[in-house]
């Protein structure tokens, strides 16, 4: 590109930040752009793990994850006894935001934790991915465009106001991507703590993230949503009726499967009211 051009006018930025914005960059990881070009060429180094943040967008990893990633087995301990440890879902939320066992922490999207919004005795808890970019500057889980979608199908069948909301992990993966099975392990205890203290009496998993880690299956969402499972908790102390239904990220992009999502939370309203049976 012609460095010495006239600045481009603002209409041509825009369209190109949205192109990228579209595409799902949206946030920068330097202050200043590198010209790899007058550099000579050369592929950007391979960042350590987890990613450090160039020019400081990220906190690095800690001296005790010895400036690595912690290895799983570890990172799940730790989260275990620190979720163990939390008396109540303020005190939960604390041991998540003090945690640094998490590779997505220090993979430089991430402001901030995000943990859960709703009632503490919700009903239902809903579990879905891990937050997006409008999650993280706010936050709270499922404020964006998916989570306005969400809060009107709520509405729609009832159910404001019953649910407790989280995620499998509790830091924005960049770029938007699915998060691992390993980043979803390291958050696990918690999320599992979570349903221990919010005692719910249904899990509603949105989207085949979700649904593959906890219910810890491999088949895809559509052969999952809308069939009722077995949650079970580690040491098998606690079941729960699950259900999977398709994540509403995935409705905005295919309106036409809202119909699907639905009837599977027609199904879950249907199950929740029911009257329990006398023993
Ligand atoms: N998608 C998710 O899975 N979770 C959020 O909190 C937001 C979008």
């Amino acid at each position: 590109m012609d460095q010495t051009a006239s600045p481009a006018p603002q209409i041509l930025v825009e369209s190109l930040l949205a192109f990228w914005a579209d595409a799902g960059v949206d946030c920068l990881y330097q202050d200043e752009a590198t010209d790899r070009i007058a550099a000579g060429l050369t592929l950007p180094p391979r960042r350590p793990e987890p990613p450090g943040a160039p020019g400081g967008a990220a906190p690095a990893a800690p001296a005790a994850m010895g400036g690595a990633q912690a290895p799983t087995a570890d990172a799940v301990a730790l989260a275990r006894s620190l979720a163990a440890e939390a008396r109540d879902l303020a005190e939960l939320a604390a041991a998540i935001g003090a945690f640094e066992g998490c590779a997505l922490r220090y993979a430089g999207a991430a402001r901030q934790a995000v943990f859960s919004r709703g009632p503490a005795d919700a009903p239902v808890m809903i579990i879905g991915e891990g937050p997006g970019a409008e999650e993280d500057a706010r936050g709270e889980p499922f404020v964006g465009r998916a989570g306005q979608l969400l809060d009107r199908m709520l509405a729609a069948a009832g159910l404001t106001d019953r649910v407790f909301i989280t995620n499998t992990v509790f830091w924005r993966p960049p770029g938007n991507r699915t998060p691992t099975p390993e980043e979803q392990q390291v958050c696990a205890p918690f999320v599992e703590r979570a349903i221990e203290l919010v005692s719910p009496k249904i899990l509603l998993l949105l989207g085949a993230a979700s649904a593959k880690a906890m219910l810890k299956r491999e088949e895809g969402i559509l052969a999952m949503r809308g069939r009722w499972f077995e949650w079970k908790s580690t040491d098998e102390s606690l079941e729960l009726p699950a259900m999977p239904t398709l994540h509403p990220a995935f409705l905005l992009r295919q309106p036409a499967a809202k119909k699907k999502a639905w009837s599977d939370l027609v199904s879950l309203v249907q199950r929740l009211d029911r009257p329990e049976r006398p023993h």
